[in-house]
């Protein structure tokens, strides 16, 4: 007995479909602009642009596959049901048309992908010779330090670029293994010791946006943040002409007090006494907007808990506690670094 027709799939498949794709249309161009700071589909750098144009490529693609395939599995069961208890469906054994189909229809998606990805790979494996921007970045556990060598700028978890120009980043590790992501630009490149990892990418966008370490390296991974914040090429310009000078002389107590406890045992002031490199440069610590690797507000409130007591901050950091340190003292010296700009 020849199967009846009878309602067709697409009644089921209708409704949600409209939903979906509704959702997707409107949720979209608004967002283009926001600063979702872990997004990685509203790109803010040329790589980021060209990654998210063959992730919107191929995701449509699965979205057509997805119907496509989905669709006639349903159209097939429900068309070819078994429709009385006496009653055997048809019984088939190969179907060359259908099986040559099912060979070409992904061999031709897969070339579809393929030939704008293998550029796109290509040339952001070339890295630049002569890029406008030069950045070390050298990963310790828990801070990044950026180190700027054309330039003779150093600083710590906060570092500046100047828009619209390329940017090559040396990224090598003072201990174990991290990973640099800044994610609204793009690539996400682990940071090795005794070994030169490179990334590049051009800012196209002014703002700041948030980044952190992405390759677990102990206890205060999840909380070892960076920020990038791309300036105007001029607010850039006199962003390193701040930073390559030395520290403000000071004859504060703080300053004093600095400079006889333990703080230069490992941090450098440039233009004082204390140049020791185990933990961040604070020459301009003043003038960053976040301490602890991105963790706190540099507020002096918080600047005095980090000095006085890093451990309850974040546990294991290498920054010791101090908790013998008087409160006047904290005050006297988390008002002296604050006064670094
Ligand atoms: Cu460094 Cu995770």
């Amino acid at each position: 007995m020849r199967p009846q027709r009878r309602g067709l799939p697409l009644r089921i498949v209708a409704p949600p479909l409209l939903l979906i794709t509704a959702l997707l249309a409107a949720g979209c161009t608004q967002w283009a602009d926001a600063n979702l700071p872990q997004t990685t589909v509203f790109p803010k750098s040329d790589f980021n642009r060209e990654i998210v144009s063959l992730y919107t490529l191929i995701f449509w693609m699965a979205v057509v596959v997805f119907v496509g395939v989905e669709g006639f599995l349903l159209y097939t069961i429900i068309r070819f049901r078994r429709r009385s208890d006496n009653q055997m469906p048809t019984q088939t054994h190969g179907n060359t048309r259908l099986e040559i189909a099912w060979t070409i229809i992904p061999s031709v998606v897969l070339l579809v992908i393929a030939v704008p990805t293998i550029p796109t790979v290509f040339s952001y494996d070339t890295i630049p010779a002569n890029p406008a921007q030069r950045v070390q970045v050298i990963g310790h556990q828990w801070w990044w330090e950026f180190r700027y060598p054309d330039l003779g700028v150093s600083t710590a978890n906060e570092f500046h670029l100047p828009l619209g120009q390329t940017v090559v980043f040396d990224l090598n590790s003072a201990d174990v293994i991290h990973s640099f992501w800044v994610p609204q630009m793009g690539g996400k490149r682990d940071v090795v010791p005794e070994r030169t990892n490179q990334l590049w990418f051009t800012p196209e966008r002014t703002g700041e946006f948030p980044g952190q370490c992405v390759e677990f390296c102990g206890t205060q991974h999840a909380q070892m943040r960076l920020r990038l914040i791309v300036d105007t090429p001029e607010a850039f310009q006199s962003w390193v002409a701040q930073q390559r000078a030395p520290a403000a002389q000071a004859t504060s107590a703080g300053a004093q007090l600095f400079q006889q406890s333990a703080c230069p045992a490992c941090h450098t002031i440039r233009g004082t006494a204390a140049h020791a490199e185990v933990g961040p440069d604070l020459t301009h610590i003043g003038s960053r907007k976040r301490i602890a690797a991105d963790v706190l507000d540099n507020t002096p409130e918080n600047l005095k808990r980090w000095i006085r007591d890093a451990q309850s901050v974040k546990v294991g950091v290498k920054m010791p506690s101090f908790p013998a340190l008087t409160d006047s003292d904290a005050d006297q010296l988390a008002s002296y670094l604050q006064s670094l700009k």
